[in-house]
């Protein structure tokens, strides 16, 4: 019950009453650059107390286990998340006297890990190169916890309070914002909470309005294979519980790339900060709002801010090396398109393949280094999983003769050092100092490998063609 000392003013009587009733906002700017004719809109989920979408999930989720005797006073929560539902949880456990403790990845961006143990939770990180099953899966860790601790799991991706939460609070917030004058709504999907109880309750006001699902390239979602990305937070290599895809009209595959120059230039243009998934969603629902009619309405879900990124999306220096974004237009691609033409880009050996198949290859080529890449191109940064060597491979042969017939991942060394395709030549000539050769990324993917002796080629022949000038 409310404290009658508050009635009549604007106090809200907990942090939990600010959850929801978010902003939506017009991109205006992003609109007149973009030569977008309809009202494209952002609902600004950033504006929640923890800062993203989940607050709305996390507290429903514990309003129901509460409900239901799974959350009992005093206890605890354990749930494998990327941060954002995290910080919900946490909000929501502070309020109400639970303890948390929280499973993710080590693709997590840092910041957000420290900003869970701010709200006193605790944090163990696993490794995202395992399967999901996995013992040391964060799934599984989660899993082990759960029962190890008595704990409420909450799985965002398996409870229908996740979809819920959406349907009751999101849902009506964006009719009702928009006059039920809504006519398109744009979101990524990750548990696909949102999307699905968005869509359930729009499309119970009125069927004809579209949603459109933004996923990272890669992304079952999308039809992709759950091959890794970058962008944080969105996409998966399953479906989960909340996926209903007779309530989308549309998927639109986004790349990594794109999401994050995206989530920059909104940031830029519009001076509001989102993260790589909000730029996803953006990037998307520019799409749909240039195809749109002029009286439509494109309502994009922003579910976080850029600030939980600033390590990632907005460093200049984490962009150039996944060769997002150039330094100067003629650094290490120059030296990439001044090479022999007949040496075929990226050469690799999956990590199944036989040590004498890789020595076939680095021998029919000419290369004495080959990165070793699971699947088939184009390879994310995040499937490779080391390089072979001639020197080394040759040590190892002349130890045991037998490591010719073993897999190559079982005599593969560690990855090649990684720079951006548009990073400056001078860094590439430090680094080599200290590896004989660098794999080059291209936007967020495996280009080619390069090597001293490009280098050298390189400036043996600028100097020619600069010495010729001065002949000349
Ligand atoms: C950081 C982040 N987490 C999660 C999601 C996905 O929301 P949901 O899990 O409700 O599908 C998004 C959506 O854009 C997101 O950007």
């Amino acid at each position: 019950m409310t404290d009658p000392r508050l009635e009549g003013t604007d106090i809200a009587d907990s942090v939990l009453d600010l959850i929801g009733d978010t902003p939506v906002v017009r991109m205006k700017r992003i609109s007149e650059l973009e030569g977008i004719d309809c009202v494209l809109a952002l609902k600004a989920e950033s504006t929640n107390p923890g800062g993203s979408s989940k607050d709305r999930p996390a507290l429903e989720m514990i309003l129901a286990a509460e409900r239901d005797g799974q959350l009992k006073p005093g206890g605890t929560i354990v749930e494998p998340t990327s941060g954002n539902t995290g910080v919900g949880l946490a909000i929501v456990a502070a309020q109400r006297g639970y303890k948390c403790v929280f499973v993710m990845t080590d693709k997590v961006a840092p910041e957000k890990i420290s900003l869970l143990k701010a709200y006193g939770a605790e944090v163990i990180v696993c490794p995202v190169a395992v399967e999901p099953d996995d013992p040391q899966s964060y799934y599984s860790v989660a899993e082990r916890l759960t029962n190890e601790l008595g704990a409420f799991r909450p799985n965002q991706y398996d409870n229908p309070h996740n979809p819920k939460a959406h349907e009751l609070t999101t849902g009506p917030e964006l009719w009702q914002q928009t006059a039920g004058r809504i006519t398109h709504f744009v979101a990524g999907a990750g548990t696909c909470g949102s999307i699905t109880g968005v869509a359930r309750y729009l499309k119970s006001m009125n069927p004809d309005i579209k949603i459109i699902a933004a996923d990272p390239e890669g992304s079952v979602f999308s039809g992709g294979s759950g091959r890794p990305y970058l962008v944080e937070g969105v996409g998966e290599d399953f479906f989960p519980a909340a996926w209903e895809p007779d309530l989308l009209d549309d998927i639109i595959a986004i790349s990594d790339e794109e999401s994050f120059l995206t989530a920059r230039y909104v940031s830029e243009s519009e001076g509001i900060l989102i993260g790589g998934s909000g730029g996803m969603a953006v990037a998307a629902a520019i799409k749909v709002a240039k195809a749109a009619d002029p009286d439509d309405i494109v309502v994009v879900f922003n579910p976080d801010s850029g600030r939980g990124y600033l390590s990632r999306v907005f460093d200049d220096d984490w962009m150039a090396n996944f060769g997002f974004i150039r330094e100067c237009e003629q650094c290490v691609g120059a030296v990439l398109d001044a090479r022999n033409a007949s040496i075929e880009n990226l050469l690799y050996v999956n990590p199944a393949q036989l040590v004498s198949e890789a020595i076939d290859l680095m021998r029919t080529n000419g290369v004495s280094q080959l990165p070793v890449c699971k699947n088939t191109p184009p390879f994310a940064a995040a499937e490779v999983s080391g390089a072979v060597d001639e020197l080394e491979l040759m040590e190892a042969i002349h130890g045991d003769p037998g490591v010719l017939s073993t897999p190559v991942d079982k005599a593969m060394g560690p990855k090649l050092p990684t720079i951006g395709v548009g990073q400056k030549l001078e860094r590439a000539v430090e680094m080599l100092e200290s590896a004989p050769a660098l794999l080059v990324l291209s936007g967020g993917r495996p280009l080619s490998v390069l090597t001293r002796t490009d280098v050298l080629t390189y400036f043996s022949a600028t100097a020619a063609a600069l010495n010729g000038a001065d002949n000349g």
